[in-house]
Formats: structure tokens, C-alpha cells, sequence
């Protein structure tokens, strides 16, 4: 486990870019953290480390972002059940070969595979952030 404290947006950043490079296709990864600690804003970092110029914004409303199908971004925030995740497919994209970053992954909790990597973001005050990084 590492962990990393960033006083910035651009610093969550920093790091996201930086782990980025040692993610591999198929890696699926619980972006975890109350509302606000910066899961979106790491996401845009491992965007960005992975080359991919499209912005990321948050799927809150679509659920999931498809990047080139090189980065899956999901925001289950939304989801009521798993049932309703299946009916939607969004396991689906966990086996395209691409990376899967999932946000309020807890939602959709029995379609995860066994295997996941997990980061773990931590609001300490406004601008401080404590991120954990398994996998
Ligand atoms: N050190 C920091 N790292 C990341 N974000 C920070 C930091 N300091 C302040 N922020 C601010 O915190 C907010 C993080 O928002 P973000 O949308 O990434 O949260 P989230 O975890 O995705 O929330 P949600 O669960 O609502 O989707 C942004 O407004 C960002 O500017
Ligand atoms: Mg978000």
C-alpha cells in the first residue's frame, strides 16, 4: 500500500498520472471516497497519464464513459441495485480489454470481479487530500 498526501487538485492529479502507467488492460479499479474527496478529479488524472485527450467528466448521468474503450469511468452513485447495474450491462465492459475505474463501486458490489485494485481517498480539510493506493 502507498499512500500520498496532496494539498491540490493539480497534486491528486499528479499522482493519478503517475499511477496510470502502472495500470494494464482488463485492471479494474474501486475509486472509494465520501463525495467531494476527488475520486473524479484522480480519474482526469489517469486519463491523462494514459494519453487520452477527450476530458473526463463525471457519468453521473450515463453511468459509465466509454474513452476509446481504453477507460471505462463509472459513477454508481445512482444505481439502486445490482439488479438494475446487470440490466444496464455495465459488467460488460470489465472483460473489453480496456481499464475500468469505478466510483460508489459498493452499488454494484456482486457484478465486481474477485480481482480489483482499490484506491482510497481521504478528505483531510478544504484543500488536503490522503490517498491510498492497493493494487
Ligand atoms: N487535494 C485535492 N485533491 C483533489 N481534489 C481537491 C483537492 N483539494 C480540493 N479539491 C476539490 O475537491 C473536489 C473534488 O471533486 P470530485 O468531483 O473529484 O469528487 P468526487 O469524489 O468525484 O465526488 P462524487 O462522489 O460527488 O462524484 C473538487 O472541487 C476539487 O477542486
Ligand atoms: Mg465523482
Amino acid at each position: 500500500m502507498e499512500t500520498y498526501i496532496t494539498k491540490s487538485r493539480e497534486q491528486t492529479q499528479a499522482v493519478a498520472c503517475a499511477y496510470a502507467k502502472t495500470l494494464q488492460p482488463y485492471d479494474v479499479v474501486l475509486l472509494d471516497g465520501e463525495m467531494g474527496a476527488g475520486k473524479t478529479v484522480f480519474a482526469k488524472g489517469v486519463a491523462q497519464g494514459l494519453g487520452i485527450e477527450e476530458e473526463v467528466t463525471s457519468p453521473t448521468y450515463a453511468y459509465m464513459n466509454d474513452y476509446d474503450g481504453r477507460l471505462f469511468h463509472y459513477d454508481c452513485y445512482r444505481i439502486e441495485c445490482p439488479e438494475q447495474a446487470e440490466s444496464l450491462g455495465l459488467a460488460d465492459y470489465f472483460d473489453m480489454g480496456g481499464i475500468c475505474l469505478i466510483e460508489w463501486s459498493q452499488n454494484i458490489a456482486p457484478l465486481l470481479p474477485a480481482k480489483v485494485k482499490r484506491v482510497t481517498i481521504t478528505k483531510i480539510d478544504e484543500q488536503t487530500r490522503k490517498i491510498e493506493i492497493d493494487g
